[in-house]
């Protein structure tokens, strides 16, 4: 389920996937449809010991918020359903993502970068934008805590998992 802001309720979502070939590892698109129109995509490549998240976007973000959730789901389902049981989700934030990854729960290795974004946080105004942008494309991980969280909700409304 998505926010649709037209609507003003969550709206069900389908979720189809391709795995164009790519230079290195194995490289899955998923395109998240509402009907049969494609709101926004989730690219991963697989390692061996669980994802890199090469870029998430929603495309709409006048119509529909919520994807960073959706698309952190399908990042622990997708290294589920490749059986991995204990694995690790890495990315890089880039553009003005950060602080929403950051507030979605996601970590930088760095206390630097850490403690920048939460001044940035704390310094805009409500209502307002985070500008990111000046620290570039830093690495984050997905945190043991979360990935337990999404696991619990994956039991009972899975996205990929049928
Ligand atoms: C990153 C991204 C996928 C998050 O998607 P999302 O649906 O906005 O997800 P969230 O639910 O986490 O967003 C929460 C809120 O933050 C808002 N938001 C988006 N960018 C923001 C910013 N720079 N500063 C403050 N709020 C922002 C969203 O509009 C949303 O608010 P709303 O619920 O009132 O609409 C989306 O912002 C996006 O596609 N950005 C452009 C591409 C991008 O930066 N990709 C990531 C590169 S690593």
């Amino acid at each position: 389920m998505i926010y649709s802001k037209k609507l003003q309720s969550q709206v069900p979502v389908s979720i189809e996937f391709s795995t164009p070939p790519v230079y290195e590892g194995k490289f899955t698109k998923y395109v998240v449809k509402d009907k049969k129109i494609p709101i926004g995509h989730v690219h991963l490549t697989d390692t061996s010991k669980g994802v890199i998240v090469n870029f998430i976007e929603n495309m709409y973000p006048k119509l529909y918020s919520g994807f960073g959730k959706i698309a952190d789901q399908i990042e622990v389902e997708h290294c589920m359903k490749r059986g991995l049981e204990n694995f690790e989700i890495v990315s890089d934030a880039a553009l003005n993502s950060h602080a929403l990854h950051y507030l979605r729960g996601k970590r930088f290795f760095s206390k630097d970068v850490e403690d920048k974004i939460k001044k940035v946080i704390a310094m805009t105004p409500k209502g307002r934008k985070f500008d990111t942008k000046f620290l570039g494309s830093v690495a984050m991980y997905m945190p043991e805590e979360l990935i337990s969280k999404y696991k619990e909700l994956i039991k009972k409304c899975p996205l990929l998992i049928k």
